[in-house]
């Protein structure tokens, strides 16, 4: 057993080490600079207190791109040196976010101990490399990021540390393999590292959630065919596991798997505009495709909490594959069959899920974005079902988004409308059951047009003019008909405020919104994921309960709505644009 002893290293302030709730996402070359890196851990285990870090068990691992294996060698230094009693380390460094979330709720190590929180090691869905993001975010005991109460204070510690604490002459741990390392000399006695299969914990509760067996006959079922692209993210080694070993599909059917530092040089974020590869093979690419697309397609981003949804040639927008999970899930996932405790969706995504909620009368909530505000309501049992419009989806079976799950629920409502459709007649396909939901439920029609990286001056000026504009509806409502005479007027316009129902905090400023009268939403927000610059966001939404009416593309149907939007915001005279970075 090698032996170790503790070091204090003196170390200065760095600015801007303030993380957001998904962490302290900077460049590289800015998280590898001397002690940067370290002087945020350590500000994390002071913010946590010794009652929360001496003697305790912390996850470490991440989506395993550039700089991993050099920040979680450095954290399981400092992690022996401030007492923690043990760490655990997905092989390679890679745990999904879902999957960390995962272990800290469910895996017991073998005296029967459980991780108290975890450092996950990613930047999402930014690109990945010597010149691209590197990320660390900090998870609590019940599986979901840190407080804003922890987060400040973590941020507060970053700006007067002074020293932190290592054990230099700690070798290396070799996290390629499975198994465990002990140390001691430690200040609390022994230290061990334990490298473990990064999907055992993971693939035992998705087992436990869906019915396996029903969407292996399902997948097996040659006129089925299927497609998931993992954008070269940590996605790729569930996707290996969970699709081709226990579900049996083809190996061909995975795109992309291998997880790559540097995501293979590309955007790890799934949507029509990065999953190109997906998007090409599904059949919605510019050009056609060689041969017949697969009836289903999903894709990822980095650390796999993001989750697209893809027909054959037909895109499922997040808003809409929220709102049909939530119709289905007790009829098709064992794990709701005792029923949903209620649902939740983020402000600026449609409200397609608020019409599955009145019709199935559920328990409904409307958050400020972020995936924090769901994990409260979990906590408390109000929410089973929650999704966003940013391609997050996911359940209380763990307290992050999760993209893994998102696929197998979709697989096994196409499993559930198939059931006796496999031996001989068309399948179900992805569009039928979407083309289904809308003539049950009515169509939103909606898109989101982003622009990125614009100076944050002009952003911030284009939101406070949106503000002030607020104030009067007559004026509101004469540029909206200068704009186009069939759009509806403006009945309401305000900031998004909340009002967490469990513990009472009020979160302001949390979007600017337009409401219709005719139902027909605009929606205004900064990104707050963004690593350079302002993103300015704009979603737009239109409610549509006509079945004659609910087959238009949507682009086309909400061309009157962008242009108010538009017009409205001064969009091209704030940000000097004229045309969005992305569309979807
Ligand atoms: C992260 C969070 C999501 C949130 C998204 C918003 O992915 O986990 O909960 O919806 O950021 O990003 P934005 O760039 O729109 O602030
Ligand atoms: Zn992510």
């Amino acid at each position: 057993m090698a032996i170790f002893k503790v070091s204090r290293i003196s170390t200065k302030p760095y600015d801007g080490q303030k993380p957001g709730t998904s962490g302290l996402r900077k460049k590289v070359k800015v998280f590898a600079q001397p002690h940067y890196l370290e002087n945020f851990v350590q500000s994390t285990f002071n913010a946590l207190t010794a009652e929360k870090i001496k003697g305790k068990t912390l996850v470490v691992s991440g989506d395993g791109r550039y700089y991993s294996e050099e920040a979680i060698q450095i954290i399981i230094k400092m992690s022996a040196a401030n007492g923690v009693k043990r760490v655990w380390v997905g092989q390679n460094t890679l745990l999904s976010t879902p999957a960390v979330s995962a272990v800290i709720r469910e895996r017991v190590g073998k005296d029967g101990s459980k991780a108290s929180g975890a450092f996950i090691l990613t930047a999402s869905h930014n690109p990945g490399g010597p010149t691209e993001d590197f990320g660390i975010k900090y998870n609590m005991e019940n599986g979901g990021p840190a407080p804003e109460g922890v987060t400040d204070k973590i941020y507060e510690n970053t700006t007067t540390i002074k020293e932190y604490l290592t054990a230099e002459d700690l070798p290396d741990v070799d996290i390629s393999k499975i198994g465990t390392t002990s140390f001691s000399g430690g200040p609390d006695g022994e230290f061990e590292v334990e490298v473990f299969d990064s999907t055992d914990t993971y693939v035992k509760l998705m087992k436990s959630i869906f019915d396996f067996e029903a969407i292996k006959k399902l997948l097996a079922c040659p006129k089925f065919s299927f497609c998931y692209d993992a954008l070269h993210g940590v996605a790729g080694v569930y996707a290996k596991r969970i699709f081709v070993e226990e579900l049996g599909a083809n190996e061909s059917s995975l795109l992309n798997c291998t997880p790559k530092k540097d995501f293979g040089g590309g955007h790890p974020d799934p949507n029509l505009t990065y999953a190109k590869e997906l998007v090409q093979r599904m059949g919605l690419g510019k050009t056609d495709t060689e041969g017949e697309p697969p009836e289903f397609g999903a894709a990822a981003d980095g650390d796999a909490d993001r989750n697209m949804i893809l027909g054959k040639r037909f895109f499922v927008t997040p808003s809409d594959s929220v709102a049909i999970i939530a119709a289905n899930a007790v009829e098709a996932i064992p794990y709701f069959a005792g029923g949903l405790k209620g649902v939740a969706r983020s402000m600026p995504t449609s409200a397609a899920l608020d019409v599955v909620a009145k019709a199935l009368n559920l328990k409904f909530f409307e958050v400020p974005t972020g995936w924090k505000f769901f994990g409260n309501l979990m906590d408390a049992g109000f929410c089973s079902v929650c999704g966003e419009e940013s391609f997050g989806t996911g359940s209380d079976h763990v307290r992050e988004k999760d993209g893994i799950w998102a696929v197998l629920a979709w697989l096994s409502i196409l499993t559930l409308k198939n059931k006796d459709k496999l031996n001989g007649e068309n399948l179900v396909t992805v569009e039928d059951i979407v083309r289904q939901h809308w003539a049950t439920y009515g169509r939103h029609y909606y898109t989101r047009y982003d622009y990125e990286n614009v100076d944050a001056g002009g952003a911030k000026e284009l939101m406070a003019h949106l503000v002030n504009l607020q104030s009067d509806l007559s004026e509101v409502n004469k540029i909206v008909k200068g704009v186009n005479s069939t759009v509806a007027n403006v009945k309401d316009a305000d900031e998004f405020e909340y009002t967490d129902p469990v513990d009472g905090s009020v979160s302001k400023h949390q979007g600017i919104r337009y409401l219709f009268e005719d139902g027909s939403r605009l929606v205004f927000r900064l990104s707050g994921t963004g690593s350079e610059g302002a993103t300015v966001r704009v979603y737009i939404e239109q409610y549509v309960n006509d079945s004659s009416k609910i087959s238009r593309d949507s682009q086309e149907a909400l061309k009157p709505l962008v242009d108010v939007a538009l017009k409205l915001s001064k969009m091209q005279e704030f940000t000097g644009r004229s045309d969005p970075t992305v569309i979807t």
